[in-house]
């Protein structure tokens, strides 16, 4: 079978991985497709060297700009590709721009669209990724759903449940594989007292991953644990801070109560790999020096998989407006703060591990104080089943395909 991916950003790379790894696995033709949106090292390059995924087959180079003309770009460039590799699916993950440009360009092509993390639902229609997922769903053939509540919001769109499948979340099969490996390396780390030593994650891989030789990457180029993240695990009480959402890094209002929010936090070793997009708003709206100065903020560029694994690991809290970050919160049994006003993963909330902080300077102090103070908050997470499933999403998905293609209907003709 040729099965086609589509992905862009950072969260689909991540969330894709073990997808692709079931797809190498058991023999099929891969055709990777980057879109390009996501192009510094730190954002793209560094997830496909350290977690070992092949090259994508085209990349198409869209940059950055405005949405329009930013799908305009995907939508042109992935039409030309799947008209001339013909595949019998293609995949696409989440809510990005990537989602909409393939989801679209492929239902057009009559080639059938499988959705991973189908189904998810803010009724914001203000943010682009409640747009993005809705459309995808509009286009898609397979909902690939991480819960029983994503499955109801798409029946209650009128999709047939017979197309709708429970798989949980891939970023569990993620955070597991992954965090198994890193701290593994940190055992052996502090074993020989040997920070320095470049890390191959290669040398810890699962058999799914060690399938991959014939397509991975040159293992040398894999990523090392720098001495910063070392140092920065030392610390007590940290917060993981990320946060990139255009309604809170584009808004000068909403941006600076959150930034002083993060300025009281006086009790916290606050971690703040910072996203491009951010880092750029806050030093057009004046507010980068400030923060960087403040000996308990800790303003780094974006880490790779391993070294934010282990980082949020570490975190007592985990302070984001993230989608991906909610999921790994729980997963890692580490509540979190959400800089938004609602969600589209309300498993988290309901299961008593997120608080919806908005952009509310005095809400934000308050509940991360609540959480050092209230230790019952840890207890009640980890006696709690993860609502995103048990890390063989991947599997899943890859044995309804294959189940699927066996009947005949997943297949240009049929
Ligand atoms: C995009 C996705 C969002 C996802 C996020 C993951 C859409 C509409 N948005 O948001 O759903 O949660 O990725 O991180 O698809 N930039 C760089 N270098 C890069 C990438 C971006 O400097 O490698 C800067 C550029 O100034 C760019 C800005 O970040 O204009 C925003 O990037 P963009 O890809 O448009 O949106 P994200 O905020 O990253
Ligand atoms: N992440 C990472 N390094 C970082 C910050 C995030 O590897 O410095 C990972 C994180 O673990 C998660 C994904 O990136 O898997 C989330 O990406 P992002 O927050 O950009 O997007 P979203 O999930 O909001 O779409």
């Amino acid at each position: 079978m040729k099965i086609a991916i589509v992905l862009g950003t950072r969260p689909e790379i991540i969330k894709m991985v073990s997808v692709i790894d079931e797809i190498i696995l058991r023999g099929h033709e891969l055709i990777l497709i980057h879109t390009g949106q996501h192009y510094d090292h730190e954002m793209s390059d560094q997830f496909f060297e350290e977690l070992e995924l092949p090259t994508p087959n085209y990349n198409i180079g869209v940059g950055s700009s405005s949405h329009g003309k930013q799908t305009g770009k995907m939508m042109e460039g992935i039409e030309e590709i799947l008209l001339k590799e013909t595949p019998d699916i293609l995949l696409v993950q989440g809510d990005t721009n990537a989602v909409l440009a393939g989801a679209l360009v492929a239902s057009k092509l009559h080639i059938p669209v499988g959705h991973v993390e189908a189904g998810l639902r803010s009724y914001d229609i203000t943010m682009p990724e409640e747009v993005n997922r809705k459309a995808a769903d509009v286009c898609s053939k397979y909902y690939f759903v991480p819960t029983e509540k994503s499955a109801i919001n798409l029946s209650l769109e009128g999709i047939s449940r017979k197309d709708i499948f429970i798989t949980g979340n891939t970023v569990v099969d993620a955070c597991f594989r992954n965090l198994e490996i890193a701290k593994k390396h940190i055992d052996d780390i502090e074993n020989s007292s040997n920070p320095s030593n470049s890390f191959n994650p290669s040398n810890y891989s699962n058999s799914s991953n060690s399938s991959n030789n014939s397509t991975s990457p040159d293992s040398s180029k894999s990523s090392s644990f720098s001495n910063e993240i070392l140092n920065l695990l030392k610390l007590d009480n940290i917060i993981t801070l990320t946060m990139h959402r255009a309604e809170n890094v584009d808004n000068k209002k909403r941006l600076t109560d959150i930034i002083d929010a993060i300025a009281e936090l006086k009790d916290f070793n606050i971690v703040f790999p910072i996203h491009p997009r951010t880092k750029k708003t806050m030093e057009n709206f004046g507010l980068y020096e400030d923060l960087s100065k403040l000996d308990n903020v800790h303003l780094i560029k974006p880490l790779g998989y391993l070294d934010f694994l282990l980082l949020m690991s570490k975190s007592l809290i985990i302070v984001t407006d993230s989608g991906g970050l909610q999921e790994e919160a729980i997963t890692l049994d580490i509540p979190s703060l959400t800089l938004r006003y609602n969600t589209e993963r309300p498993e988290t909330v309901e299961m008593g591990g997120n608080i919806l902080v908005g952009a509310d300077k005095d809400f934000i102090v308050d509940s991360a104080n609540k959480i050092l103070n209230d230790k019952s908050f840890y207890d009640k997470m980890s006696l709690a089943p993860n609502p995103y499933g048990d890390g063989t999403a991947g599997k899943k998905i890859l044995d309804i395909i294959e189940d699927s293609y066996e009947k005949g209907e997943c297949r240009l003709d049929s």
